[in-house]
């Protein structure tokens, strides 16, 4: 008995375990696909984040490599690499946060819902998986379409009877980051200045940038400027994956994106107080099972759903315009989780 209870306590120690030269809790992250073009460059991230002190690489091929790589760098977090299936359960264990880049991406031509025969099984084994092996860990869910991924992350999560709303999130930081970009370049303000919220879903019209609300403000910005940034911004993937021209679609911007996201959930994580991002979740601000909005990152993910705030008539336009495609989406992905 007092060797059990030696076991125990040891195990609570590690639990919680600090790291003695950061002072900070350890956390582990794992990239589902980081051998890919989100994926490389994400991990170059996650291992430059000081919050971070393991970090697990995993991809149906070319880890090995990327994870030899980047554990060159003289940062502390350890890197490891899995690759293949049976490698995955040991990629993910212990994990506090799961980014997930893996599946293929849109070429010119192509929606987002066109990623959805094959990305939706990739997304649901992954998830499966996930459940098996770190079902307390936060998912930040980057394949597409997000719309209907995020879905059915979470019919797959209830299957298994570990889904937690407060630990789900779709990345929609990219379409934040477009919008603070075009803006700060239209309305002529200094970008690292500047914050937009985009609420809605990550795809097309669904993006909805409520540039009514961007800081600073300005009035500079006439009627007819508003609405060509807000297509630009619901255009912004497009926009990139006709300049790669076949090649893919935004990874660079991308990592950024999916670091700064996975960033403010490990500091909501440690406690730090005020962390707040836009992102697709479970959600009660519309009649919507799902929608993106700001939400407030805690200790124990999802802290708090905010709400949009006031609209312009033409957000309040947009938001009506959007309901029909983001909800077909999110039935789609349900459907696609109880049927297969
Ligand atoms: P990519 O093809 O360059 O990389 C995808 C990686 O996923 C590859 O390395 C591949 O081996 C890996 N993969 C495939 N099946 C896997 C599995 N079962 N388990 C683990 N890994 C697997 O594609 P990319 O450009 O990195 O894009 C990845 C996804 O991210 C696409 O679905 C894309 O549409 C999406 N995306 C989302 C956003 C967003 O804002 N949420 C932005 C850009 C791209
Ligand atoms: C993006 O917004 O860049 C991503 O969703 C990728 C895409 O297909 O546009």
């Amino acid at each position: 008995r007092p060797s059990l209870m030696r076991s125990a306590s040891q195990l609570l120690r590690r639990r919680r375990s600090y790291s003695s030269a950061s002072g900070q809790p350890e956390r582990k992250v794992a990239i589902l696909g980081a051998a890919g073009g989100i994926g490389q460059p994400l991990s170059l991230l996650m291992k430059l984040n000081p919050l971070v002190s393991s970090l697990s690489l995993y991809d149906i091929a070319g880890t090995p490599g990327v994870a030899a790589d980047v554990s060159h760098i003289n940062s502390p977090a350890l890197v490891k690499g899995f690759m293949g299936e049976d490698q995955l359960g040991e990629a993910l264990e212990g994990s506090d946060i799961v980014i997930i880049p893996a599946g293929v991406p849109r070429k010119p031509g192509m929606t987002r819902d066109d990623l959805f025969n094959i990305n939706a099984g990739i997304v649901k084994n992954l998830c499966t998986a996930i459940a098996k092996y770190c079902p307390n860990a936060l998912v930040n869910m980057i394949s597409n379409p997000v719309n209907s991924t995020v879905p059915i992350a979470a019919e797959i999560f209830k299957k298994a009877g570990t889904y937690d709303e407060k630990r789900l999130f779709g990345v929609t930081t990219l379409d934040v980051v477009r919008a603070k970009t075009f803006y700060a370049g239209k309305a002529n303000v200094h970008v690292t200045d500047v914050n937009v919220p985009v609420v809605g879903g990550h795809a097309g019209i669904t993006i909805l940038p409520l540039f009514s609300q961007a800081t600073p403000s300005t009035n500079a910005l006439s009627d007819e400027d508003i609405k060509s940034l807000t297509k630009r911004t619901q255009d912004g993937g497009t926009e990139v994956v006709e300049a790669k021209a076949g090649k893919g679609s935004a990874t660079l911007s991308m990592a950024y994106a999916g670091a700064v996201f996975a960033n403010a959930c490990l500091k909501g994580l440690n406690g730090v107080p005020d962390i707040v991002e836009c992102t697709f979740v479970q959600s009660t601000v519309t009649e919507l099972p799902f929608f993106a909005s700001k939400v407030k990152l805690g200790k124990n993910g999802v802290e708090e759903v905010l709400g949009l705030g006031e609209l312009s008539d033409f957000e309040k336009e947009g938001l009506e315009n959007l309901k029909g495609e983001l909800k077909a989406s999110i039935e789609k992905g349900i459907k696609f989780a109880n049927e297969n």
